[in-house]
């Protein structure tokens, strides 16, 4: 019999906290990933019809079936694509959002939750340069911060230059949301060709001059902290191109403006303080649970005209008083106080010891590198700028880089995925979390030997 809906079970509860508790003890985090393997889909069927069922059988199925296919992406041993590390107290925040539903869709609604995040968004502000009158919203990541900040700048971009159809640049490196986002929005790509993987104020200006079609550039997306590589475009010179050309300044930080934390990394973003928005990815370097990007705006209002939604039921959220609404900043509506995990472990924690755990992956990737500098199957491909490290496997085919990728998850060693660089397919090590030790880069190392 299943238990009734409404009414607080203890027994389920007990299961499920149990569960959780027991996640969040382990350590270190096991990658705990069986492989997908032979079909598995059939282990779940007949779960989901007109009866329930024992809250512990179907909890059996959750560890049996689903989570061991699913790799622990805040595992140490998690170095993939950009991986995710939070802290024990932003997770554990995270459960008190579940358990009392805490929304954060309007302030008439949730006005503590939205200040709370605003909090983290002023504070995100002010390192990056801005005033206090910035401001933004909470999104699911940085593919909806891109996409809701670049509808901003088209918009606002065709207001000032008084064109429909309009443009805005980029580079190659862009993350591929910022493609996905001004396809989406109808807007024309210009891809800038960077200078050794950076974008510079330079090539924007060159290619602005060069241009040859009507439709005019309104905005220019710089990125710090490119996804394959790490760098960090030249954000000063970019600024100051768009200040002269009237462009919207969009800097995608989702990865790398995690910086701005660290007293060493922070004189890198100098520039920052001229874009007109800005990303950051609480779920990859600023260690809260998925999903959470913090959107920044210079210029809020810019962002209510083009985002706020009118409805005659909405017209309640809108009132005369001072008031934030999320809504008026992203294209979204209901949603979850995607700010709050970050906002809570800040607290507890303070920032000097955020910009130690940043510091800490950059320390470790340079530790990789000099690793990888010693040894004479391994190639350096380039000095990390952040915390990312590529490099080639001397005399691999892209088969062996295959293989040996899916040979270290399944001896659960690390979770590392090729990419390229230059044309060429080689292994990129991403970090992030604090905790990966050198002894796991050896091991990485030296099974590529
Ligand atoms: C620079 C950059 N921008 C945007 C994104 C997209 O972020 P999300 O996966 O949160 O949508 C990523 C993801 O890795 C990224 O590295």
């Amino acid at each position: 019999m299943a238990p009734d809906m409404f009414t607080f079970d203890e027994k389920m509860g007990e299961l499920i906290g149990r569960y959780c508790l027991e996640r969040l003890r382990q350590q270190p985090i096991e990658l705990d990933f069986g492989g997908v393997g032979d079909p598995f889909e059939e282990e779940l069927a007949g779960l989901l019809g007109e009866l329930g069922h024992e809250p512990e059988l179907v909890m059996e199925r959750f560890t049996s079936v689903i989570a061991p296919r699913v790799l622990s992406a805040d595992s140490e041993r998690f170095l993939a694509f950009i991986p995710c590390a939070p802290t024990k107290a932003a997770l554990l925040f995270d459960m008190v959002i579940s358990a009392s539903s805490l929304h954060g869709a309007s302030w008439l609604e949730s006005a503590g939750a939205v200040a709370a995040e605003n909090e983290v968004l002023k504070l995100l502000g002010r390192l990056a340069g801005f005033s206090n009158t910035c401001g933004g919203t909470f999104v699911s990541g940085g593919s909806m911060g891109n996409l809701s900040a670049l509808a901003v700048a088209r918009d606002t971009g065709r207001r000032r230059h008084g064109a429909r159809e309009v443009a805005i640049a980029c580079s190659s490196a862009s993350h591929s949301s910022i493609a996905s986002a001004l396809h989406l929005l109808d807007v024309e790509a210009v891809i800038v060709e960077s200078v050794d993987h950076q974008l510079t104020g330079e090539a924007v200006e060159r290619a602005l001059a060069a241009r040859d079609r009507e439709v005019p550039v309104v905005g220019v997306v710089a990125t710090a902290g490119t996804t394959n590589v790490g760098v960090i475009d030249d954000l000063s010179g970019i600024g100051k191109v768009a200040r002269a050309h009237d462009l919207w300044f969009h800097v995608d930080g989702a990865y790398g403006l995690a910086g701005l934390m660290s007293e060493n990394l922070r004189p890198r973003f100098a520039g920052l303080e001229l874009a007109d928005s800005f990303i950051v990815d609480p779920h990859k370097w600023l260690f809260a649970p998925f999903d959470s990007c913090a959107l920044v705006y210079k210029e809020p209002a810019l962002a209510r005209a083009v985002h706020t939604q009118h409805a005659s039921y909405l017209d309640a959220i809108h009132t005369e008083q001072v008031e934030w609404n999320p809504s008026d900043y992203a294209m979204q509506l209901s949603r979850r106080p995607k700010g709050l995990p970050i906002w809570f472990s800040l607290a507890v924690h303070g920032t000097l010891a955020y910009g130690q755990a940043v510091d800490a992956a950059c320390a470790i990737a340079n530790v990789a590198a000099r690793a990888i500098e010693q040894l004479p199957y391994l190639q350096l491909l380039r000095e990390p700028e952040l915390s990312i490290v590529l490099f080639h496997r001397l005399g691999w085919s892209d088969e062996d880089y295959d293989r040996w990728s899916h040979d270290l998850v399944r001896r659960q060693i690390a979770f590392v995925t090729p990419t390229s660089f230059e044309g060429s397919t080689c292994a990129r090590l991403a970090f992030l979390n604090p905790r990966t030790t050198e002894e796991i880069v050896n091991e990485i190392l030296e099974s590529m030997a």
